[in-house]
């Protein structure tokens, strides 16, 4: 079996450390209540989340408006006069729990839902690193969090972004997401030398910058079987039961 990284906080360390991936990493840090202060200062609108967490669960959207503090998990909003008065609120959320604070994506959205992309990335026969799908996720209506298990439904990318450029632009755009996988998949290798598989999910912001939102070393292999294209599930089986997961 390959290896698996479960905290967020160790993964992120290990991307930033690549100088190509460094300016796609939202700024990251452990959740206390002076960060979130000055995180939310910087950025209005950040996502709090589980050091170990799976599935988009507990996963939290905090916003600083000038109306006051807002804060969201799953599809129920409430709002705050003060830091303080949130603060207490998440803190019952998180019950001493590992979590962090994450720079805020505003997501590009299709048909008025949330989306981003997941690319995954595997040693391939070669035992050199592939992109060998990408895909795109939309989040249920109201939703903060675009995982299958919490409602997501996966969607061709070509859906998603097709029509948001001309075909050379969007070909682009696709190969330096794939290029973005491998070398993430290598940066992960460099400092976990056991992992050999990476599912990156990506978030697009209104001018298409993609912005790494984490990078799972146990990623799904099945949500590629939603394409229409079965090669694509077909080789990513292959590699993965050549390096012992499936
Ligand atoms: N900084 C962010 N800005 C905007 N959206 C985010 C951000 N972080 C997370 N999200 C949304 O929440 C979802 C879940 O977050 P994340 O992938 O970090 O945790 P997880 O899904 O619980 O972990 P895993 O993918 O290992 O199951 C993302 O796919 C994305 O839709
Ligand atoms: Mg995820």
């Amino acid at each position: 079996m390959p290896q698996y990284i479960g905290s967020k906080l160790r993964k992120t360390e290990a991307i930033l450390r690549n100088k190509s991936l460094r300016q796609f990493v939202p700024k990251t840090v452990r959740l206390n209540r002076l960060q979130l202060l000055r995180m939310l200062q910087q950025f209005k609108m950040v996502y709090v989340k589980p050091v170990s967490g799976t599935g988009g669960n507990g996963v939290m959207r905090v916003e600083k408006t000038a109306a006051g503090y807002h804060f969201q998990i799953l599809t129920r909003k409430r709002s705050y006069k003060s830091l303080n008065a949130m603060y207490s609120a998440i803190q019952k959320e998180t019950r001493g729990r590992g979590y962090l604070i994450q720079k805020g994506i505003h997501l590009l959205k299709y048909r008025g839902r949330r989306f981003d992309l997941r690319i995954m990335a595997q040693l391939n026969l070669r035992k050199r690193w592939e992109t060998t799908g990408i895909i795109g996720r939309v989040a249920a209506p109201r939703k903060i969090v675009t995982n299958y298990h919490s409602g997501g439904t996966p969607t061709p990318v070509s859906r998603l972004l097709g029509s948001l450029s001309n075909k050379r632009k969007y070909n682009l755009t696709i190969q330096k997401l794939k290029n973005m996988g491998v070398t993430s998949g290598r940066a992960m290798k460099a400092r976990f030398p056991g992992v050999c598989e990476v599912g990156v999910d990506v978030g697009l912001d209104s001018t298409l910058k993609p912005w790494i939102l984490e990078v799972n070393t146990r990623p799904d292999p099945y949500i590629f079987r939603k394409l229409s294209d079965p090669s694509i599930f077909r080789k990513i089986r292959r590699y993965a039961k050549a390096y012992g997961r499936l």
